[in-house]
């Protein structure tokens, strides 16, 4: 029996106590809830009211955290200790933007090889951004391709598109992920080999769909440009794998380093982040990190009862432990944070998709929610029909920007900003307040509905509400608002993990289609099931027809 389980007893007691509770009938009895059940670091603020609990549940919820020794892990993971332990190593992307202090892996300090890559990044950034690094022909550098894929891929290119109006009007930013050679395809259309610059992003340098990327890329550009002295202009790699770098063709001169230490999806503040770097300048990058640290030093320091990341994942553990919720959806209101949803997909699901726990057992409880999301407002006039009346819980994250970014300017912003605004806060309101039938059958009534109508129509247009969500709100979508906003995040997956007793930081379930994916192509796979052997046999026909 674990010592969680009498806490989670009590919790199991609560969601039943919640068959007789609505959100409606809570927010008319406490006129603090709001107050109650908010949290800040700084302007960035965490409306937590209108999720399912009440003061009883929280504090059972905080009794959880304790028993499962989240802040001692907490600290296990700031202090180096190899809290990956499947893999043997720490887990300190939390060193990478550090503003100071102490941080050790293996009793040798992090913080002093950070700082030099961190220079050699920043040197690179600002030639290829003031047109000091030129290409081949002597042209400055226009369109830059991060080859890349999940951790390699997904930060990067989310927060490159978050940050566009902080972008560098030169460079044109692509980034390359799928093995499908349609993604380079368009990455390269429109092309210049002689203003195009090549990242080449994989921490194992090993990753099947980035290296056959990175040979097309190079073949592409070496029929272009025939001198292979062009390629040291044109191509740079982010690793930790030194010999593959240099295998490749690239001179390690041009290649930016991390360790074994950064997981992929916690990466984008490592070299990983070099396009954004480029991209939005040094100041900017540094504001993204400073943000993060900001948010590090919140988790690492505010109580339990106050603490963000653990709020956030205690919500989480609640509706997914307790109200079997299996999703949980990513709302963000802002076009520019388009990407976060499946950003977030990578880190939350890779993390703690995982069902054996930390001593080898099966995980207790259910434990990572499937991930999705897309912009408001317009998700609302697709799925929110089922958030609003489908059958399923799923617990709803606002992210709402109180200042628009569009560079449009004027009053076109701000009137676009209010209606965005207007429809965040009318979708938390309708999912939480719901709509009774008797105020549908007045205001139909009032409209001159007669009773069949009103028998024939009105069950539908009844929402049940009492359905949870949690807004952020901001005042604009800086680098530093949204490097804690990430960091907010990354500390929440931490937290349920521990609660879970899961490792948060290996990834074995991807591996295994890897390898099934080089026996098929070896010819060795197919022959394992008879599904695979006929549709293997189909494709041979289909590719030779
Ligand atoms: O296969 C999953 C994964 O290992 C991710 O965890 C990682 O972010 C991605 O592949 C890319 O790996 P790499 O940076 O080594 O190419």
């Amino acid at each position: 029996m674990s010592k969680l389980d009498p806490i989670r007893e009590k919790l199991k007691a609560r969601r039943e106590a919640w068959r007789k509770l609505h959100l409606r009938d809570l927010f008319a009895k406490d006129q603090q809830r709001f107050q109650n059940f908010s949290a800040r670091l700084g302007d960035l603020v965490v409306d937590y009211s209108k999720n399912l609990i009440e003061i009883t549940d929280l504090k059972l919820l905080h009794d959880l955290a304790k028993a499962a020794e989240v802040e001692s892990w907490r600290d296990r993971l700031f202090a180096g200790e190899h809290i990956n332990t499947t893999e043997d190593r720490a887990v300190l992307h939390v060193a990478l933007r550090a503003k100071g202090g102490a941080f050790t892996d293996r009793g040798s300090d992090v913080l002093s090889g950070i700082r030099a890559v961190q220079e050699r990044m920043r040197a690179f950034a600002e030639q290829v951004r003031d047109g000091t690094w030129r290409g081949a022909t002597g042209k400055p550098i226009r369109r830059v391709i991060n080859i890349g894929i999940g951790g390699s891929d997904l930060g990067p290119k989310m927060v490159t598109a978050a940050l566009r109006p902080y972008r560098h009007s030169r460079l044109d930013m692509h980034f390359v992920s799928n093995v499908d050679l349609a993604h380079l395809d368009q990455a390269l259309k429109g092309a210049e080999a002689d203003e195009t610059l090549f990242i080449i992003s994989s921490k194992t340098f090993t990753t099947q769909e980035t290296m056959a990327n990175a040979m097309s890329a190079k073949a592409w550009f070496s029929e272009r440009i025939p001198d292979p002295a062009a390629i040291a202009k044109h191509f740079v790699a982010v690793s930790t794998n030194t010999k593959g770098v240099s295998a490749f063709g690239i001179d390690t001169a041009n290649m930016f380093e991390f360790w074994d230490w950064v997981g992929g999806r916690y990466s984008l503040w490592s070299a990983i982040g070099l396009p954004i770097l480029i991209s939005v300048g040094w100041e900017n990058f540094r504001a993204l990190l400073d943000g993060a640290a900001d948010m590090d030093q919140h988790f690492r320091t505010a109580p339990i009862p106050e603490n963000l990341p653990v709020i956030l994942g205690l919500l989480g553990v609640w509706y997914i432990d307790f109200w079997d919720a299996q999703s949980h959806a990513v709302l963000p209101y802002a076009q520019d944070l388009q990407l976060l949803p499946s950003y977030l997909q990578q880190l939350d699901m890779e993390s703690n998709g995982k069902s054996v726990a930390r001593n080898g057992k099966p995980a207790e409880m259910p434990t990572a929610p499937v991930v999705w999301g897309e912009p408001g407002t317009n998700g609302q006039h697709a799925f929110h029909q089922l958030l609003h009346q489908g059958t399923p819980l799923i617990p709803a994250d606002f992210i709402v920007v109180a200042k628009g970014q569009t560079g449009l300017g004027g009053k076109a912003t701000d009137a676009h900003q209010g209606l965005l605004v207007a429809n965040a806060l009318a979708q938390t309101q309708a999912l939480m307040l719901g709509r009774e039938a008797a105020e549908v059958e007045a205001e139909m009534k009032a409209a001159g509905a007669d009773a069949a109508t009103l028998a024939r129509v009105v069950p539908f247009r009844v929402f049940s509400g009492n359905r949870p969500s949690t807004t952020m709100l901001m005042p604009s979508l800086t680098p530093w608002h949204l490097g804690a906003l990430i960091a907010l995040y990354e500390h929440k997956i931490f937290v349920q993990g521990v609660i879970w007793g899961i490792n948060s930081f290996d990834q074995w379930g991807v591996e295994l289609g890897k390898k099934l994916a080089t026996d098929i192509l070896a010819g060795t796979g197919a022959t394992r099931d008879a599904s695979t052997a006929g549709l293997m046999a189909l494709y041979d026909g289909m590719k030779n027809s």
